[in-house]
């Protein structure tokens, strides 16, 4: 590990996402992390990210993590399941800072937090479809049974604004009737926009069944990762601006998204042309 400088624990911290989804686990961070300074990509241009290949995903992250690094972040988070998914491992050996992504800290929680084994994961097409929430939780508990839906439509109906929408619910019930009849005591909500469907979801499951909400578990990982590598904000040179949003299109829709749900009002969302 390189020596930290004195200078680089007052660096923001670079988190990106296919679009607004991140957004969740930026919400989380300044919960969590109120000191941490953020800069945030949304890659509203080429989302979703969800239904494209492994190549194309990890082609997408590098141009982003380069951006990230032009803004002189001292480390990245990648708040995008999909992107954790497809690309988190072939970038890491790449990288000079600390990296994180949000599959393993959801994955490890829920290992650790089954009672009967038995662990249902929902996200898009390209999470389940890679099995990597399977892979991350035979690392902590082997014995574990995981049971993956893809579930594409919450990620238009969130985006939408139809959270609590009667054709929501009715979409919900009918991807959850599946892990109804299998006995899941533990749920990953493994994409960024569910954790907004939460309430409905816990609804649906019934209180027998932990909802695990990846972008908490982010947070928390994060602030270990920055603690191990001596690079925590101490909070007491603060540095303007906090926060700062980039988009690669329809910045006024990222912005009133973004203002929806953070914890505190964003001024503005600049549009960047992140394949230049
Ligand atoms: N951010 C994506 C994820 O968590 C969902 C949206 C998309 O498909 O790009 O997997």
């Amino acid at each position: 590990m390189n020596q930290p400088n004195e200078n680089e624990k007052y660096a923001p911290v670079g988190v990106f996402d296919s679009g607004v989804g991140g957004l969740t686990v930026a919400r989380e961070i300044m919960r969590q992390l109120p000191q941490e300074r953020i800069v945030y990509f949304g890659d509203t241009a080429r989302v979703p990210y969800g239904s494209k290949s492994r190549e194309t995903i990890v082609r997408y992250s590098r141009q982003i993590i380069q951006f990230l690094e032009s803004k002189g972040v001292k480390a990245i988070v990648v708040a995008c399941n999909t992107a954790s998914a497809f690309a988190l491992e072939t970038i890491r050996p790449e990288m000079k800072m600390p990296i994180i992504g949000v599959v393993k800290p959801g994955a490890k929680v829920a290992a650790e937090i089954t009672g009967n084994g038995r662990i249902g994961v929902i996200g898009t097409e390209g999470t389940v479809g890679s099995q990597i929430y399977t892979e991350m939780i035979h690392r902590h508990n082997p014995k574990a049974s995981v049971l993956g839906k893809a579930c594409p439509l919450f990620v238009p109906l969130v985006e939408e604004g139809w959270l609590k929408d009667p054709i929501t619910v009715e979409v919900a019930k009918r991807y959850l009737a599946y892990f109804k009849e299998s006995d899941i005591d533990t749920l990953i909500l493994g994409c960024t926009h569910y954790p907004l469907l939460r309430t409905m979801i816990r609804e649906i499951m019934g209180e027998n069944v932990n909802l695990v909400n990846p972008a908490y578990e982010t947070a928390q990982g994060l602030k270990r990762l920055l603690m191990e590598h001596g690079i925590s904000n101490d909070g007491k040179v603060s540095r303007e601006p906090m926060y700062q949003f980039y988009v690669s299109d329809a910045a006024e829709k990222f912005k009133n998204f973004a203002n929806s749900i953070l914890p505190c009002e964003i001024e503005e969302a600049q549009l960047i042309h992140i394949e230049e």
